[in-house]
């Protein structure tokens, strides 16, 4: 059995005050559930503060990228070791806005993920096709390549322990969500590639997040999916209202 995992990126969204009052409701609200996960990404100069309010709870903390090197003179990055010390446990690691706007590579993103792994953190692993490559007919073969690229340097039993975000570049802050069933034809083909890269019993362990324009409205719908584990949600996680009816749609009723 696959814990389910909901994770907010905050992207580069919300001052302190707002950061801290939102993860208090959260937390209020979301914040004991046995029946999954819940992370928050905030902006890295807000992880320590979160984390600290977050304390209490099962919440965890998540940073939006990390150096792949522990420590050096890389002037503006961020270690792994400094990111597990400011108190978060996760890093999503390949965002499609950090391919896109920051040169990320696929080679990068094994890099920061093999990195990630040997300082404790659990990296969240991010692919996905754009537009032009779904209208292709690429989406596989992108997905694929980008997945083989981030556990390369991973052994199975380290695969087993990340979690896969499929985040279609079109389907991030547009409002064009992709469909249950366009969303679950790619997870089922990255669970069949990660059996062929490891093995299927390591596949079967592998939580499969989808990104893109979640919503309370189609998370259910989404986490049918047999291969949907969870979801990485942007927007509608700015709002602790949006997003924990995200998580109580994903989790079920609130328990206590
Ligand atoms: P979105 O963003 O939910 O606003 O589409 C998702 C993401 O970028 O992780």
């Amino acid at each position: 059995m696959r814990r389910p995992v909901i994770a907010g990126n905050w992207k580069m969204h919300l001052s302190l005050a707002e950061g801290l009052a939102l993860a208090t409701e959260i937390r209020n609200r979301c914040g004991r559930f046995r029946t999954g996960e819940v992370v928050l990404a905030p902006v890295a100069v807000q992880i320590h503060p979160i984390a600290q309010r977050l304390a209490d709870s099962n919440i965890a903390v998540a940073a939006q990228n990390c150096h792949a090197a522990a420590k050096g003179a890389f002037t503006g990055e961020l270690s792994p070791t400094q990111i597990l010390d400011a108190g978060a446990t996760y890093v999503i690691i390949g965002h499609s806005e950090r391919r896109q706007f920051f040169g990320e590579t696929d080679e990068g993103v094994g890099k920061k993920g093999r990195s990630a792994l040997d300082h404790g953190l659990i990296p969240i692993l991010c692919i996905g096709e754009t537009l032009a490559e779904r209208e292709a007919g690429r989406t596989l073969e992108v997905v694929c390549r980008q997945l083989d690229a981030a556990i390369a340097p991973l052994s199975p039993e380290e695969v087993a322990g990340v979690i896969i975000a499929y985040e279609p570049v079109w389907a991030i802050g547009t409002g064009r969500t992709a469909t249950p069933n366009q969303a679950q034809e790619v997870h089922a083909a990255i669970r069949r590639r990660l059996a062929e890269k490891t093995s299927p019993a390591v596949a079967e362990r592998v939580r499969l997040q989808y990104g893109g324009s979640v919503k309370p409205d189609n998370i259910a719908a989404l986490m049918a999916e047999p291969d949907i584990d969870g979801a990485l949600v942007g927007g509608a996680s700015l709002e602790a209202q949006s997003f924990i009816q995200i998580v109580t749609g994903a989790l079920g009723a609130e328990s206590n």
